[in-house]
């Protein structure tokens, strides 16, 4: 393939040192996940949404959602809601709270917060969607940014009109997911109204959906003409996506899959990092997903072996069974070991 020079947009003050970007997911890209992310070469990480309700802030989930202690400039936070004036509020207290960058939810599914429609629901009622847009930019002084869908349901994909609505409104970087919302995450993400987006933006637009190789980021690139790429779950069980991507952007070649040594200092670095943000009880809980995630990512094993480990690995209880577990299954005879004697014993 040929290389490609894109140049990593800035976003306010923020130049992206590259144009690949960790997506918000709700329940994955908890801090531990984005440090490792941000590591591993992602150029920007944004975290989990946080309500717009203040009221619900003390609970443990938003204490740990809004917890950026250590992470480098810029921390992006997210917030999602369906009232401005709320929104607005939630704005200004986290830009108090250390916030850099606001980036508003319009493109995940959400269920109802505060009994209003979130998320993309929003994209339904475009002068809500204006009123969001002017509270939050003019309530802080530190860059905001939106996420949105291609638009409502086929046959309204209104995806351009919101981006020009949020162009005119102030939002300094858009992140487009390729489907609209009625198809939550069902069939295949498209990217010509993302390319029509771009065409017609000068802010930003960075193109997300079903990114999940180094190609398919160039293809999209190529055909967006997108300043830059949004991962979501191609991220799960695979940090290095980002450099992998960024490489082959850069060169035109793979970089070599991580050697198993790496994946296990990796694996073990996030499960400690896990344990140390949640506690012992809810990180060992909150590893089962990951480590599963980074099981289905293990070549070296079928279908079904993957899923007996992660049967054996769910039912250990402590975070010492775990590394053990850990250092057992990342080397390929022990895999082999650990798959024949059954579960091991937490
Ligand atoms: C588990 C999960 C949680 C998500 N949580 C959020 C969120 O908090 N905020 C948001 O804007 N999008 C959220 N999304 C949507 C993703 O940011 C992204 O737009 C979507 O997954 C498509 O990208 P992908 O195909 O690379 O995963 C979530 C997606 C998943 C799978």
């Amino acid at each position: 393939m040929t290389m490609m020079t894109i140049q990593p947009p800035a976003i306010g003050p923020y130049q992206l040192p590259n144009p690949v970007i960790l997506a918000p997911m709700a329940g994955v890209t908890d801090r531990p996940f984005r440090q490792l992310c941000r590591r591993l070469g992602a150029g920007w990480v944004v975290g989990e949404m946080v309500t717009s309700d203040p009221s619900l802030w003390h609970t443990r989930k938003s204490q740990l959602r809004m917890d950026h202690q250590g992470e480098p400039a810029p921390r992006v936070v997210q917030i999602a809601g369906g009232d401005a004036q709320m929104l607005a509020e939630a704005a200004r207290l986290n830009a108090e709270l250390g916030a850099q960058i606001i980036d508003i939810n319009m493109g995940c599914p959400t269920k109802k917060v505060c009994n209003k429609a979130a998320g993309s629901a929003l994209l339904r009622d475009e002068a809500l969607v204006a009123e969001i847009l002017d509270a939050v930019v003019s309530a802080v002084d530190i860059p905001v940014t939106l996420k949105i869908r291609t638009g409502w349901c086929a046959d309204s994909n209104n995806g351009l009109r919101i981006a020009q609505l949020a162009e005119s409104a102030g939002i300094q970087a858009l992140a487009v997911h390729g489907r609209h919302r009625q198809q939550r995450y069902t069939g295949e993400a498209e990217y010509d109204t993302i390319a029509e987006i771009k065409s017609r933006l000068t802010i930003p637009v960075i193109a997300n959906g079903d990114i999940t190789s180094p190609e398919k980021a160039a293809r999209v690139l190529r055909h967006t003409g997108a300043d830059a790429v949004m991962i979501g779950r191609g991220a799960q069980g695979n940090p290095w996506i980002f450099q992998q991507i960024t490489h082959y952007l850069t060169h035109g070649e793979h970089l070599p899959a991580p050697e198993l040594a790496e994946r296990r200092q990796v694996l073990t670095e996030h499960l400690h990092a896990l344990h140390a943000f949640y506690g012992d009880t809810m990180g060992v809980r909150i590893a089962r997903k990951h480590v599963g995630w980074y099981l289905d990512e293990d070549t070296r094993f079928t279908h079904t072996e993957q899923r007996r480990l992660k049967q054996q690995f769910n039912a250990l209880a402590s975070p010492d069974a775990q590394f053990q577990w850990i250092d057992d299954a990342m080397t390929h005879s022990a895999s082999q070991h650990l798959l024949a004697k059954g579960t091991h014993a937490a």
